[in-house]
C-alpha cells in the first residue's frame, strides 16, 4: 500500500537497476536467457531513448523504492510498450495507469501517432488494465523471428 505519493521518473542505472532486476523477476519470473532481466536493460540502455521508467515510493522505512516500471520504444513509425509491472503491494492506486499515461506522453512528445502493445493470452487482468486504459484488441496476427538463439 502506498505511504506516501509516488513519482515517476527516468530510469537511472546507477540507482535502479537492483531494484528493478528484482521487480522483474518477482512479477514476470523470466525463464529465458534473453529476457534475463539485466540483459533487458542493458540492451535498452544501449539505444539512449530515454523511454525507460521508473515508479518511486518513498518510504519511511525503506526509503525511496522502486515500485513499478515501464518501457517504451519509438521507431518513427509506431510506439510500443514492454515491461509494464507495479509491484502486488501498490496495485489497484493507479500507478500502472499512471506510468503508463507517462509513457504515451513521452512518445506523443515524439511523434508517435500510435502505440502497439502485446499481452500473453490468459493474461486477462493485464488486459483489462490495457482496455481501461483506452486500448482495444485488433485482429491482427502477431509474428516474430529470432534473429540470436
Ligand atoms: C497490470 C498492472 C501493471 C496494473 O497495475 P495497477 O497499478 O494495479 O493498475 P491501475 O491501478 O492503474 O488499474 C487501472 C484499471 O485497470 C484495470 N485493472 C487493473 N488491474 C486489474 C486486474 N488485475 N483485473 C482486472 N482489471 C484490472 C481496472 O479497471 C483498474 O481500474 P480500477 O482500479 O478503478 O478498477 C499490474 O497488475 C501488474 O504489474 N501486473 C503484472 C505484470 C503484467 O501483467 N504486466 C503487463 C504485461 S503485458
Amino acid at each position: 500500500m502506498p505511504t506516501t505519493p509516488t513519482t515517476i521518473t527516468t530510469y537511472d542505472n546507477d540507482t535502479h537497476r537492483d531494484e528493478v532486476v528484482q521487480l522483474w523477476r518477482s512479477v514476470f519470473g523470466y525463464d529465458t536467457p534473453h529476457n534475463a532481466p539485466a540483459l533487458a536493460i542493458d540492451r535498452k540502455l544501449a539505444v539512449y531513448d530515454g523511454l525507460f521508467f521508473v515508479a518511486l515510493n518513498d518510504d519511511a522505512v525503506l526509503g525511496t523504492v522502486v515500485v513499478g516500471t515501464v518501457m517504451a520504444g519509438y521507431d518513427g513509425h509506431r510506439g510500443w510498450i514492454y515491461s509494464m509491472a507495479v509491484d502486488p503491494n501498490y496495485r489497484g492506486h493507479g500507478l500502472g495507469s499512471e506510468l503508463l499515461a507517462h509513457a504515451e506522453e513521452q512518445l506523443a512528445g515524439r511523434g508517435c501517432l500510435k502505440i502497439n502493445l502485446q499481452v500473453l493470452p490468459g493474461n486477462g487482468n493485464a488486459q483489462a488494465f490495457y482496455e481501461a486504459n483506452g486500448y482495444v484488441v485488433e485482429e491482427r496476427i502477431s509474428m516474430g523471428k529470432r534473429l540470436f538463439t
